[in-house]
């Protein structure tokens, strides 16, 4: 592998991710891991990521002993390259105020940069600079605002860039993350393929003939799941999924019409009536979240026990979300639940213990997506924007009754078909549909109408911290809101929220 030293820049992920999308496996770990941690990983390779610090701080953070002595080829990254420098006896100083943004390569060449050709746009966000090389190292990339904007050492196999390669603002910056890898003599061997043998090879191994229990959301991580464990341990995977009346037009249907014929050995839970009881009269949204959070751990658990004993829980849990890392970086979930309380499956009581069966831990979400893929997924399903797990319940605002869901998964069903339809959905990170509890007038015909104001949503963004509005064409819009008024008698009106997130959320409860 490629292990990837995180001292806290906002990009380490991307390294990781660009590195295995040239099919190298590539791991993080905080930049102070011990060389035992870091051997377990068996690197051919090191990244010193970037990060906030100034090296030339004695706080700053920094490899454990020992790590720079490894006999692998070493990248440093922005903060990296300067540590590198720095411990080999260069001088690292701040040269004049902060440069961010892209700039122009005005010469370059070396291991690094080897194949490449023409211009090299790089991205720079940097405040201190190499002023001195350190011996044996030399100058091989430079721009007009910084002299030395890549070095390498190749006796050593020492290498290091000012700007920043893994993002697609450095367009060529993937041709240089290739070299590297070459440099490494590194396996590019991580493909779809090769992911589900080793995922299928992992989970026999560690369940050996034990029974696991799987609970099935509809969406891409958990059906994917049920297609690989269905696939390394056939019936011995009971996957429940439970219909909590929240989901969308057609969805349980579509779930089981993928799932069942793979071989996935499918539970439906009709807990439709029971959910709905639950939420009657409710209409804060953190209630709402509390009671579809209890009833669904309930349901399962009588589920786990009808059709136990189970061995093993699995789960889909996802590399962003064990990432070990210098800190930030999963700060964005601490943000989220102070806004709302997302709800997952957990807290199962202590008589129904399992071990968990996580194959996903090390993935990224689009490897998910790859393998998928793979095991047959369809589109439909794979490409799916997120669905909250309290479902249409925190998109029907207010009280919930069966009525108003019925007119939500009308209208939620157009706008999201419509979007297929007229080839917008790939390009809006998530669509919704909202029933508001306003009742206004209109005319239909002759007559007076007095009915509900729908609104429609369309996001993009790339991680749902923050997210834009998405600039939908007029003509669809107006297409969707007359198929609405035309095919759902109980809304008269439709509205299309144009707010980004600050200051709104995605969802509207
Ligand atoms: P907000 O509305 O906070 O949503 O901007 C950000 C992302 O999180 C999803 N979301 C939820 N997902 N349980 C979930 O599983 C929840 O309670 C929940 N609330 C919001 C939302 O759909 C968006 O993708």
């Amino acid at each position: 592998s490629v292990v990837i030293l995180d001292f806290g820049s906002q990009f380490t992920r991307l390294i990781t991710r660009r590195f295995r999308e040239l099919g190298a496996y590539s791991v993080i770990l905080p930049g102070g891991s011990s060389l035992e941690r870091i051997a377990q990983e068996d690197p051919r390779g090191i990244v010193l990521s970037g990060g906030p610090n100034s090296v030339y701080d004695p706080q700053s953070p920094r490899p454990a002993p020992g790590v720079l002595d490894l006999p692998v080829p070493i990248l440093g990254v922005c903060y990296g390259m300067q540590f590198l420098a720095h411990e080999a006896g260069g001088d690292v100083r701040r040269v004049g105020k902060r440069e961010y943004g892209k700039a122009d390569l005005t010469r370059y060449g070396g291991q690094l940069f080897a194949g490449i050709q023409g211009e090299f746009i790089a991205w720079m966000s940097h405040s201190d600079s190499v002023t001195r090389l350190p011996q044996g190292y030399e100058v091989v990339a430079e721009t007009e605002d910084t002299p030395v904007a890549a070095i390498e050492n190749p006796v050593t196999r020492r290498y290091g860039v000012q700007f920043h390669p893994e993002v697609v603002h450095t367009p060529k910056g993937g041709q240089l993350l290739a070299n590297f890898l070459e440099i490494c003599g590194v396996n590019r061997d991580w493909n779809a393929q090769h992911i589900v043998d080793e995922l299928v090879e992992e989970v026999r191994a560690q369940v050996g003939g034990g029974r696991v229990l799987l609970a099935i959301s509809g969406g891409v991580d958990s059906s994917t799941l049920g297609l690989l464990l269905a696939r390394a341990i056939g019936d011995r995977l009971t996957a429940v999924f439970i219909d909590h009346g929240l989901l969308r037009l057609g969805e349980r249907e579509q779930v089981e019409a993928a799932l069942k014929p793979l071989g996935v050995n499918l539970i439906t839970v009709d807990a439709r009536k029971e959910f709905l009881g639950h939420l009657e009269g409710v209409s804060d949204p953190e209630q709402k979240r509390k009671i579809i959070g209890r009833e669904f751990i309930r349901a399962f658990e009588r589920e786990a026990r009808e059709h136990g004993p189970f061995d093993f829980l699995a789960q889909g849990t996802l590399y962003p979300d064990v990432i070990e890392s210098a800190g930030g970086l999963s700060a964005d979930k601490s943000g989220a639940a102070n806004i709302k309380s997302h709800h997952n499956v957990g807290g199962l009581p202590d008589d129904l213990q399992f071990r968990l069966v996580e194959p996903f831990r090390t993935l990224f979400k689009d490897e998910v997506r790859e393998i998928a893929k793979l095991l047959g997924l369809p589109d439909q399903i794979r490409m799916r924007h997120p669905f909250p797990g309290p479902g249409l319940a925190i998109r029907c605002l207010g009280a919930i009754t069966e009525e108003k869901l019925d007119i939500l998964k009308r209208v939620d069903d157009i706008f999201i078909s419509g979007l297929r339809e007229f080839g917008l959905y790939d390009g809006c990170s998530q669509a919704l549909a909202i029933l508001t509890p306003i009742q206004s007038v209109g005319v239909m015909g002759d007559g007076r109408t007095y009915s509900y104001t729908a609104a429609l949503r369309a996001v993009t963004t790339d991680d749902f911290m923050t997210a834009e509005w998405a600039r939908l064409p007029y003509d669809f819009l107006a297409t969707m809101s007359n198929r609405i008024v035309n095919q759902v008698h109980e809304v008269n009106r439709v509205v299309y929220d144009i707010t980004g997130k600050p200051p709104a959320t995605i969802e509207w409860e």
